[in-house]
Protein backbone atom coordinates (compact mmCIF):
# COMPACT_ATOMS: atom_id res chain seq x y z
CA UNK A 1 0.00 0.00 0.00
CA UNK A 2 1.36 3.33 -1.13
CA UNK A 3 1.82 5.72 1.98
CA UNK A 4 -1.58 8.33 2.34
CA UNK A 5 -0.95 11.01 1.31
CA UNK A 6 -2.18 15.04 0.17
CA UNK A 7 -1.23 16.58 -2.70
CA UNK A 8 -1.44 20.09 -2.83
CA UNK A 9 0.60 21.51 -5.89
CA UNK A 10 -1.44 19.82 -9.38
CA UNK A 11 -2.15 21.85 -12.59
CA UNK A 12 -5.19 19.68 -13.49
CA UNK A 13 -4.59 20.82 -17.02
CA UNK A 14 -0.93 18.88 -16.36
CA UNK A 15 -2.45 15.77 -16.07
CA UNK A 16 -3.83 15.79 -19.63
CA UNK A 17 -1.93 12.27 -21.03
CA UNK A 18 -1.52 12.21 -24.48
CA UNK A 19 -3.95 9.12 -24.84
CA UNK A 20 -6.91 11.87 -23.36
CA UNK A 21 -5.05 14.45 -25.98
CA UNK A 22 -5.46 12.44 -28.49
CA UNK A 23 -9.23 10.95 -27.79
CA UNK A 24 -10.33 14.53 -27.26
CA UNK A 25 -8.95 16.05 -30.41
CA UNK A 26 -10.67 13.04 -32.28
CA UNK A 27 -13.94 13.79 -30.55
CA UNK A 28 -13.33 17.89 -30.80
CA UNK A 29 -12.62 18.09 -34.40
CA UNK A 30 -8.93 19.55 -33.21
CA UNK A 31 -5.96 18.99 -35.55
CA UNK A 32 -2.77 18.40 -33.06
CA UNK A 33 0.50 19.18 -35.17
CA UNK A 34 1.97 15.73 -33.95
CA UNK A 35 1.21 12.12 -35.37
CA UNK A 36 0.60 10.26 -32.74
CA UNK A 37 1.14 9.97 -28.64
CA UNK A 38 5.00 8.74 -29.49
CA UNK A 39 5.84 12.08 -31.45
CA UNK A 40 3.83 13.89 -28.95
CA UNK A 41 5.84 12.27 -26.05
CA UNK A 42 9.27 12.92 -27.88
CA UNK A 43 8.27 16.83 -27.61
CA UNK A 44 8.67 16.74 -23.76
CA UNK A 45 12.14 17.58 -23.98
CA UNK A 46 12.06 20.83 -22.19
CA UNK A 47 14.89 23.20 -21.53
CA UNK A 48 13.39 25.59 -18.84
CA UNK A 49 9.65 27.02 -17.61
CA UNK A 50 8.76 28.67 -20.79
CA UNK A 51 9.25 25.75 -23.10
CA UNK A 52 7.21 23.33 -21.20
CA UNK A 53 4.24 26.16 -20.80
CA UNK A 54 4.54 27.03 -24.40
CA UNK A 55 3.24 22.68 -25.15
CA UNK A 56 1.31 23.20 -22.18
CA UNK A 57 -0.79 26.04 -23.10
CA UNK A 58 -0.74 24.36 -26.71
CA UNK A 59 -2.27 21.18 -26.01
CA UNK A 60 -5.10 22.76 -23.58
CA UNK A 61 -6.76 23.81 -27.18
CA UNK A 62 -7.97 19.98 -27.07
CA UNK A 63 -10.82 20.73 -23.82
CA UNK A 64 -13.41 22.37 -24.66
CA UNK A 65 -16.62 20.94 -23.23
CA UNK A 66 -18.25 20.25 -19.61
CA UNK A 67 -18.23 16.66 -20.15
CA UNK A 68 -13.71 17.09 -21.42
CA UNK A 69 -12.69 18.48 -18.17
CA UNK A 70 -15.05 16.06 -16.23
CA UNK A 71 -13.36 13.23 -17.93
CA UNK A 72 -9.52 15.12 -16.88
CA UNK A 73 -10.36 14.74 -13.41
CA UNK A 74 -11.45 11.87 -13.10
CA UNK A 75 -8.87 10.44 -14.80
CA UNK A 76 -6.23 12.32 -12.40
CA UNK A 77 -8.35 11.02 -9.21
CA UNK A 78 -8.13 7.57 -10.11
CA UNK A 79 -4.59 7.68 -10.88
CA UNK A 80 -4.01 9.91 -7.96
CA UNK A 81 -5.79 7.42 -5.65
CA UNK A 82 -3.62 4.31 -6.52
CA UNK A 83 -0.51 6.37 -5.75
CA UNK A 84 -2.05 7.08 -1.90
CA UNK A 85 -3.36 10.46 -2.53
CA UNK A 86 -6.54 10.85 0.01
CA UNK A 87 -7.27 14.74 -0.61
CA UNK A 88 -6.21 16.93 -3.63
CA UNK A 89 -5.91 20.95 -3.49
CA UNK A 90 -5.77 20.90 -7.47
CA UNK A 91 -4.82 24.45 -9.35
CA UNK A 92 -6.92 25.13 -12.92
CA UNK A 93 -5.98 28.15 -15.17
CA UNK A 94 -8.98 29.92 -16.20
CA UNK A 95 -7.93 32.18 -17.96
CA UNK A 96 -5.89 29.61 -20.75
CA UNK A 97 -9.71 28.21 -21.35
CA UNK A 98 -11.52 31.67 -21.43
CA UNK A 99 -8.94 32.94 -24.05
CA UNK A 100 -9.90 30.84 -25.82
CA UNK A 101 -13.41 31.10 -26.09
CA UNK A 102 -14.09 28.50 -23.23
CA UNK A 103 -16.42 29.70 -20.96
CA UNK A 104 -15.28 29.62 -17.06
CA UNK A 105 -19.05 27.26 -16.36
CA UNK A 106 -17.92 25.23 -18.53
CA UNK A 107 -14.61 24.26 -16.88
CA UNK A 108 -15.74 24.88 -12.77
CA UNK A 109 -18.56 22.78 -13.59
CA UNK A 110 -17.10 20.37 -15.71
CA UNK A 111 -14.44 19.91 -13.01
CA UNK A 112 -17.10 20.02 -10.58
CA UNK A 113 -18.72 17.42 -11.62
CA UNK A 114 -15.82 14.63 -11.50
CA UNK A 115 -14.21 16.08 -8.26
CA UNK A 116 -18.06 15.94 -6.42
CA UNK A 117 -17.77 12.08 -6.65
CA UNK A 118 -14.61 11.96 -5.98
CA UNK A 119 -14.51 11.03 -2.32
CA UNK A 120 -17.37 8.66 -3.11
CA UNK A 121 -15.43 6.78 -6.18
CA UNK A 122 -11.78 7.00 -5.19
CA UNK A 123 -11.86 8.08 -1.61
CA UNK A 124 -9.82 11.37 -2.55
CA UNK A 125 -11.27 14.33 -1.14
CA UNK A 126 -10.86 17.78 -3.40
CA UNK A 127 -10.32 21.32 -3.17
CA UNK A 128 -9.90 23.86 -5.99
CA UNK A 129 -7.63 26.36 -5.93
CA UNK A 130 -7.87 29.56 -9.17
CA UNK A 131 -4.81 30.36 -10.34
CA UNK A 132 -4.04 33.25 -12.70
CA UNK A 133 -1.14 33.32 -15.37
CA UNK A 134 1.47 36.30 -14.12
CA UNK A 135 2.61 36.77 -17.55
CA UNK A 136 -1.02 38.36 -18.36
CA UNK A 137 -2.34 41.65 -16.99
CA UNK A 138 -3.45 42.74 -13.26
CA UNK A 139 -6.72 43.77 -15.02
CA UNK A 140 -7.15 40.26 -16.51
CA UNK A 141 -6.83 38.65 -12.73
CA UNK A 142 -9.21 41.16 -11.73
CA UNK A 143 -11.69 40.33 -14.07
CA UNK A 144 -11.01 36.14 -13.85
CA UNK A 145 -11.79 36.70 -9.92
CA UNK A 146 -15.10 38.39 -10.39
CA UNK A 147 -16.28 36.73 -12.99
CA UNK A 148 -16.09 33.60 -10.51
CA UNK A 149 -17.29 34.71 -7.65
CA UNK A 150 -20.36 32.46 -7.45
CA UNK A 151 -18.66 29.37 -6.90
CA UNK A 152 -16.30 31.55 -4.25
CA UNK A 153 -16.90 29.11 -0.76
CA UNK A 154 -18.31 26.56 -3.09
CA UNK A 155 -15.85 24.61 -5.49
CA UNK A 156 -13.63 27.78 -5.34
CA UNK A 157 -12.03 27.81 -2.25
CA UNK A 158 -8.37 29.51 -3.02
CA UNK A 159 -6.89 31.62 -5.25
CA UNK A 160 -2.63 31.24 -7.10
CA UNK A 161 -0.24 31.90 -9.02
CA UNK A 162 1.52 30.72 -11.84
CA UNK A 163 2.96 30.70 -15.39
CA UNK A 164 6.00 32.63 -16.44
CA UNK A 165 7.74 33.92 -13.13
CA UNK A 166 10.29 36.10 -13.81
CA UNK A 167 9.67 39.79 -14.47
CA UNK A 168 6.18 39.28 -13.46
CA UNK A 169 6.66 39.96 -9.41
CA UNK A 170 4.10 38.88 -6.83
CA UNK A 171 3.16 42.97 -6.03
CA UNK A 172 1.60 43.04 -9.68
CA UNK A 173 -1.16 40.92 -7.95
CA UNK A 174 -1.37 43.23 -4.64
CA UNK A 175 -5.34 44.18 -5.58
CA UNK A 176 -6.49 40.80 -6.55
CA UNK A 177 -5.29 38.88 -3.61
CA UNK A 178 -6.69 41.55 -1.31
CA UNK A 179 -9.74 41.19 -2.30
CA UNK A 180 -9.50 37.13 -2.24
CA UNK A 181 -8.45 37.36 1.51
CA UNK A 182 -11.45 40.11 1.50
CA UNK A 183 -13.86 36.75 0.07
CA UNK A 184 -12.14 34.55 2.70
CA UNK A 185 -10.07 32.93 -0.05
CA UNK A 186 -7.00 31.00 0.76
CA UNK A 187 -4.17 31.94 -1.05
CA UNK A 188 -1.00 30.31 -2.15
CA UNK A 189 1.44 31.55 -4.70
CA UNK A 190 4.07 29.71 -6.96
CA UNK A 191 7.24 31.69 -6.22
CA UNK A 192 11.16 31.01 -5.98
CA UNK A 193 11.14 28.24 -8.85
CA UNK A 194 13.25 30.08 -11.56
CA UNK A 195 12.06 33.49 -10.11
CA UNK A 196 14.56 34.98 -7.32
CA UNK A 197 14.17 34.03 -3.34
CA UNK A 198 12.77 38.18 -3.08
CA UNK A 199 9.40 37.05 -4.72
CA UNK A 200 9.00 34.21 -2.19
CA UNK A 201 9.28 37.53 0.28
CA UNK A 202 7.01 39.95 -1.76
CA UNK A 203 4.67 36.45 -2.05
CA UNK A 204 4.31 37.04 1.88
CA UNK A 205 4.67 40.64 2.43
CA UNK A 206 2.35 41.92 -0.16
CA UNK A 207 -0.38 38.66 -1.16
CA UNK A 208 0.02 37.28 2.31
CA UNK A 209 0.30 33.90 1.16
CA UNK A 210 -0.25 30.98 3.34
CA UNK A 211 1.96 28.07 0.95
CA UNK A 212 4.69 29.03 -0.97
CA UNK A 213 4.41 26.88 -4.17
CA UNK A 214 8.26 25.63 -5.06
CA UNK A 215 9.66 27.90 -3.08
CA UNK A 216 13.18 26.18 -4.01
CA UNK A 217 15.16 29.24 -4.27
CA UNK A 218 14.67 30.42 -0.68
CA UNK A 219 17.63 28.69 0.75
CA UNK A 220 19.94 32.00 -0.98
CA UNK A 221 18.45 33.82 1.49
CA UNK A 222 18.78 32.72 5.43
CA UNK A 223 16.79 34.92 6.68
CA UNK A 224 14.15 34.06 4.49
CA UNK A 225 14.04 30.31 5.89
CA UNK A 226 14.10 31.22 8.93
CA UNK A 227 10.91 33.24 9.12
CA UNK A 228 9.41 30.47 6.55
CA UNK A 229 10.28 27.99 9.44
CA UNK A 230 9.09 30.92 12.62
CA UNK A 231 5.75 31.06 10.43
CA UNK A 232 5.08 27.58 9.25
CA UNK A 233 4.66 28.43 5.89
CA UNK A 234 4.77 25.33 3.76
CA UNK A 235 6.70 24.89 0.48
CA UNK A 236 5.06 22.47 -2.10
CA UNK A 237 8.24 21.20 -3.60
CA UNK A 238 7.71 19.13 -6.90
CA UNK A 239 10.81 17.18 -7.69
CA UNK A 240 10.35 15.49 -10.96
CA UNK A 241 9.37 18.77 -12.53
CA UNK A 242 12.34 20.95 -10.85
CA UNK A 243 14.54 17.73 -12.81
CA UNK A 244 12.47 18.31 -16.19
CA UNK A 245 12.23 22.10 -15.92
CA UNK A 246 16.06 21.92 -15.35
CA UNK A 247 15.43 23.63 -11.97
CA UNK A 248 18.19 21.57 -10.82
CA UNK A 249 20.58 19.19 -12.21
CA UNK A 250 19.47 15.79 -11.12
CA UNK A 251 17.47 14.44 -8.22
CA UNK A 252 20.03 13.74 -6.67
CA UNK A 253 20.97 17.49 -5.97
CA UNK A 254 17.49 18.21 -4.93
CA UNK A 255 17.76 20.19 -2.16
CA UNK A 256 14.90 18.61 -0.23
CA UNK A 257 17.81 17.52 2.04
CA UNK A 258 18.92 20.86 3.17
CA UNK A 259 15.02 22.18 3.58
CA UNK A 260 14.06 19.47 5.80
CA UNK A 261 17.42 20.06 7.87
CA UNK A 262 16.46 23.82 7.53
CA UNK A 263 13.37 22.61 9.84
CA UNK A 264 10.89 23.73 6.59
CA UNK A 265 7.89 22.13 6.23
CA UNK A 266 8.71 20.39 2.97
CA UNK A 267 5.76 18.34 0.87
CA UNK A 268 6.28 16.35 -2.46
CA UNK A 269 3.95 17.04 -4.98
CA UNK A 270 3.58 16.01 -9.07
CA UNK A 271 3.18 19.79 -10.31
CA UNK A 272 2.59 18.58 -13.76
CA UNK A 273 2.36 14.99 -13.53
CA UNK A 274 1.43 14.13 -17.53
CA UNK A 275 4.58 15.91 -18.70
CA UNK A 276 7.22 15.73 -16.03
CA UNK A 277 7.34 12.09 -15.45
CA UNK A 278 4.93 10.75 -12.87
CA UNK A 279 2.02 11.30 -10.16
CA UNK A 280 3.04 11.90 -6.68
CA UNK A 281 3.50 8.67 -5.52
CA UNK A 282 6.13 8.52 -8.40
CA UNK A 283 7.84 11.80 -7.07
CA UNK A 284 7.52 10.00 -3.33
CA UNK A 285 9.37 6.78 -4.85
CA UNK A 286 11.86 8.60 -7.11
CA UNK A 287 13.32 11.22 -4.45
CA UNK A 288 13.71 8.77 -1.69
CA UNK A 289 15.50 6.14 -4.66
CA UNK A 290 17.95 9.34 -5.64
CA UNK A 291 18.13 10.01 -2.10
CA UNK A 292 18.34 7.28 0.07
CA UNK A 293 15.29 8.83 2.40
CA UNK A 294 14.59 6.34 4.83
CA UNK A 295 10.70 5.53 6.29
CA UNK A 296 10.66 7.80 9.24
CA UNK A 297 11.41 10.68 6.14
CA UNK A 298 9.14 9.50 4.06
CA UNK A 299 5.91 8.99 6.83
CA UNK A 300 7.29 12.86 7.63
CA UNK A 301 6.83 14.09 4.59
CA UNK A 302 3.32 12.42 4.28
CA UNK A 303 2.36 14.08 7.05
CA UNK A 304 3.58 17.28 6.07
CA UNK A 305 1.36 17.44 3.06
CA UNK A 306 -2.13 16.84 5.17
CA UNK A 307 -0.46 19.43 7.58
CA UNK A 308 -0.07 22.02 5.19
CA UNK A 309 -3.55 20.97 3.55
CA UNK A 310 -6.71 23.23 4.09
CA UNK A 311 -8.33 20.80 5.00
CA UNK A 312 -10.20 21.12 8.96
CA UNK A 313 -7.71 20.40 11.89
CA UNK A 314 -10.03 17.38 13.13
CA UNK A 315 -9.69 15.78 9.19
CA UNK A 316 -6.16 16.12 8.99
CA UNK A 317 -5.90 14.09 12.40
CA UNK A 318 -8.11 11.58 10.84
CA UNK A 319 -6.43 11.27 7.92
CA UNK A 320 -2.69 11.35 9.56
N1 LIG B 1 5.31 26.79 -12.82
C1 LIG B 1 4.62 27.84 -13.28
N2 LIG B 1 3.49 27.70 -13.94
C2 LIG B 1 3.00 26.48 -14.15
C3 LIG B 1 3.68 25.37 -13.70
C4 LIG B 1 4.89 25.54 -12.98
O1 LIG B 1 5.57 24.60 -12.53
N3 LIG B 1 2.93 24.30 -14.08
C5 LIG B 1 1.84 24.78 -14.73
N4 LIG B 1 1.88 26.11 -14.78
ZN1 LIG C 1 3.16 24.44 -10.52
Amino acid sequence: MPLPKAELHLHIEGTLEPELAFALAARNGVTLPYADTEELRRAYAFTDLQSFLDLYYALMAVLRTEEDFAELAEAYLARAAAQGVRHAEIFFDPQAHTARGVPLAVVVDGLGRALDRGEERHGVSTRLIMCFLRDESAESALETFEAARPWFGGRITGIGLDSAEVGHPPAKFREVYRRAAEAGLHRVAHAGEEGPAAYITEALDVLGVERIDHGLRCLEDPALVERLVRERIPLTLCPLSNVRLRCVDTLADHPLPAILDAGLLATVNSDDPAYFGGYAGDNFDALAEALGLDDETLRLLAANSFQASFLPEERRAALL
